[in-house]
């Protein structure tokens, strides 16, 4: 039987996140310790737990089908490789930082610089495009420390909370990308492998709109009802369905999470009532 082969990172901090969307698609794997191939019971899927930076390649190899990985690690490893979806997990940028004792006078503080990093591809790329010429030092982990020790004049790394560029007295300058996990795509699949993807790529375009809304239930009065319901998008409509008591209405209805408090202050303006949010499993439409 034909399988899709994805790719996960083996440790670090998209590994949970994507097991966790894998789960919520409906597809259960077992996931002992220290496995690094695992298949799934109920969905032609087989996971392999693979280096971040290696992932790239195995997808140009066709030797993975498919990856969940961040942008940052596509843009720097997988040049010629697609993805299909933003996963929304995992964010973060990949930025130029100085010491914050420095004074930075715009990209050209760069000029005949030293920039630590272990996103060379990257690094080039931007200072190519402002025309500008550094010195790129790769190193491979602990970038931040560079500036301190004296191996660099600046950095380039990812920054998630900007934590690590606080303790290490660095200061972010430039962002030169925004990054989150995305569904990467091997260039080398078969009809039948193409058609399991779609399957999957379903699955996950319904958890992915699940997470990004809520379900909403409130009382409406009926002399109020049709001002509430300009407030709320719903899917097609919110539906409304007679209360018990005479002269009120329950309303249902789905919104953003995103513009969740300024819908939920209207509808209060309004006159509903007893307002509920539900959290969405998934989302078919
Ligand atoms: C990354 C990156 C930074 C840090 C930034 O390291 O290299 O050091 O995260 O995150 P922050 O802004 O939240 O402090 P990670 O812990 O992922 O491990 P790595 O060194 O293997 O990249």
């Amino acid at each position: 039987m034909t399988t899709l082969r994805i790719a996960i990172q083996k440790s670090g901090r998209l590994n949970e996140d994507s097991l966790k969307i894998i789960k919520d698609c409906g597809i259960s794997i077992d996931n002992g310790k220290d496995q690094l191939k695992a298949s799934a019971r109920n969905f032609p899927l087989e996971v392999f737990y693979l280096r971040n930076g290696d992932i790239p390649q195995y997808l140009k190899d066709g030797v993975v089908d498919i990856a969940i990985i961040g942008e940052n690690v596509l843009v720097e490893k997988g040049e010629g490789i697609q993805f299909t979806q933003r996963l929304g997990f995992s964010k973060c940028k990949v930025s130029l930082a100085i010491s914050k004792n420095e004074t930075y006078t715009g990209f050209d503080f760069f000029t005949n610089k030293k920039i630590a990093t272990s996103y060379p591809n990257t690094v080039k790329k931007y200072v190519i495009d402002k025309g500008i010429s550094t010195d790129v030092h790769i190193i491979n982990g602990s970038v931040e420390i560079a500036p301190n020790i004296g191996l660099a004049d600046g950095i380039c790394d990812i920054v998630s909370s900007g934590s690590t560029l606080f303790k290490n007295n660095l200061k972010e300058v430039a962002i030169l990308l925004e990054s989150e996990a995305v569904l990467a795509i091997s260039p080398k699949l078969s009809n039948e492998k193409q058609r399991i993807l779609k399957k999957f790529e379903f699955r996950i375009e319904s958890v992915l709109k699940g997470r990004n809304s809520k379900y909403v239930l409130m009382n409406a009065p009926n002399n109020k009802l049709q001002d509430i319901l300009k407030a709320l998008p719903g899917m097609r409509s919110p539906t409304v369905l007679p209360l018990a008591e005479e002269g009120w209405s329950s309303v249902h209805s789905v919104i953003s999470k995103y513009q969740f408090w300024e819908i939920i202050d209207e509808l209060k303006e309004k006159g509903a009532e007893g307002i509920l949010v539900c959290p969405i499993e998934k989302m078919v439409l």
